[in-house]
């Protein structure tokens, strides 16, 4: 029996994520899967509803007893975050980044896959060329909230960000990104991303630690690529790339790239990583305001997290089951891609419940 958290969240999250968990439902039949989920009202709606200020974070979005409870499950499914009426940061620091803090999830771990029959932007690109990883920090950088402002709203306003990087951080995330590459077997080639070159005192805390781990992984390539050269090569050239391991702030850039090159924000997935606790898992793009409620939004990337978190967690616990649900998932995202349109919001030729059902259908009807 898995216990897994649901929050849908806001605009067009809970759409979504119904699509993901009727991937899961078919699955589950298929393989026999025993599971649980609870829904959790956690989102920008109920925030304004209890009161709290659009403008400034006057209460929390999420209490201290749903993080305890949260961390009682097998796993977190999250749809999005973001609210048209709420100042930017508040649902975003108080929801999303204070789950990947307090759950310590240090890795988001993020694939750039073209699934069939996607329409590549990149020319004469395919499937074989784009299947990448990104293992992406994700508990510290420039993503911690240490800094302040000081003389604010003179002219003498005075602010900082402060890059927070520690050795044991790089560390155990680069770590990952090792034994990930090791279990991809592929091109067995594994590419630090940073920017060494300004940014000198984190950069080199990132880069020595990459060469001393490197030391313990003597059949993994290494290299090394400044984050604006990354990019290019994204464009130019993807089929170089097997695992990248980056920090924080660049890995946010980067994957957002890495998505519009795998077909759109409509089908990227990531997921929040602790290998030793709870981990949550979303589509990575926003709550998109505009779509909500049309059920026009495309539920390929929502039902793709669901796909990782159960080979995740069936990998960590090392159950089969798991693993096969989250397999026969990923194979009716691979037989639904085809028959759409296009993967953009209100162009895919079927509606978001349809392609849900697209999915389900492949799912139960595979051998
Ligand atoms: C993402 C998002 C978040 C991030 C925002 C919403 C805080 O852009 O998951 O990539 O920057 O991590
Ligand atoms: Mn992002």
């Amino acid at each position: 029996m898995i216990r897994i958290a649901v929050i849908g969240g806001d605009g067009t999250g809970p759409e979504v994520v119904a699509e993901g968990l009727k991937a899961l439902s078919a699955a589950a039949e298929k393989v026999g899967l025993d599971y649980q989920v609870k829904e959790f009202d956690i989102n920008g709606n109920r925030y304004l509803k209890m009161g709290g200020s659009p403008d400034e974070p006057t209460i929390p979005v999420i209490t201290d007893e749903e993080i305890e409870e949260l961390k009682t499950f097998d796993a977190i499914y999250l749809g999005a975050v973001g609210h048209p009426d709420i100042a930017p940061g508040i649902l975003e620091k108080g929801l999303l980044l204070r789950l990947r803090f307090e759950l310590d999830q240090y890795v988001n771990l993020r694939p750039v896959t073209l699934y069939p029959g996607v329409p590549c932007p990149l020319a004469g690109k395919s499937p074989e060329d784009i299947d990448f990883v990104v293992v992406r920090e994700n508990t510290e950088g420039i993503y911690t909230g240490m800094g302040g402002v000081q003389y604010k709203g003179t002219p003498q306003e005075v602010s900082t960000q402060i890059n927070c990087t520690t050795r044991f951080g790089a560390e155990r995330v680069i770590r990952y990104a090792f034994e990930t590459c090791k279990k991809r077997n592929k091109k067995k080639r594994i590419t630090l991303v940073h920017k060494t070159n300004v940014l000198t005192y984190v950069g080199q805390t990132w880069f020595n630690t990459f060469q001393q781990v490197a030391k313990e992984y003597p059949d993994i390539e290494t290299d090394y690529n400044h984050v604006d050269a990354c990019c290019m090569w994204f464009v130019k050239n993807p089929e170089y790339y097997d695992v990248i391991v980056t920090d924080n702030m660049f890995g946010d850039i980067i994957t957002d790239l890495g998505a519009i090159i795998q077909g759109g924000l409509g089908v990227a997935a990531g997921g929040n990583i602790n290998p030793k606790g709870v981990s949550m898992f979303e589509p990575i793009g926003g709550s998109a305001p505009k779509y909500t409620g049309k059920n026009v939004i495309n539920p390929i990337a929502a039902i793709a997290a669901m796909a990782m978190l159960l080979r995740e967690i069936g990998e960590n616990k090392g159950d089969e089951k798991l693993k096969e649900a989250g397999n026969r998932i990923e194979e009716g995202i691979k037989a639904t891609t085809p028959k759409m349109k296009s993967q953009s919001a209100g162009k895919m030729g079927f509606s978001t419940t349809q392609v849900g059902d697209l999915v389900a259908d492949a799912i139960r009807s595979a051998n």
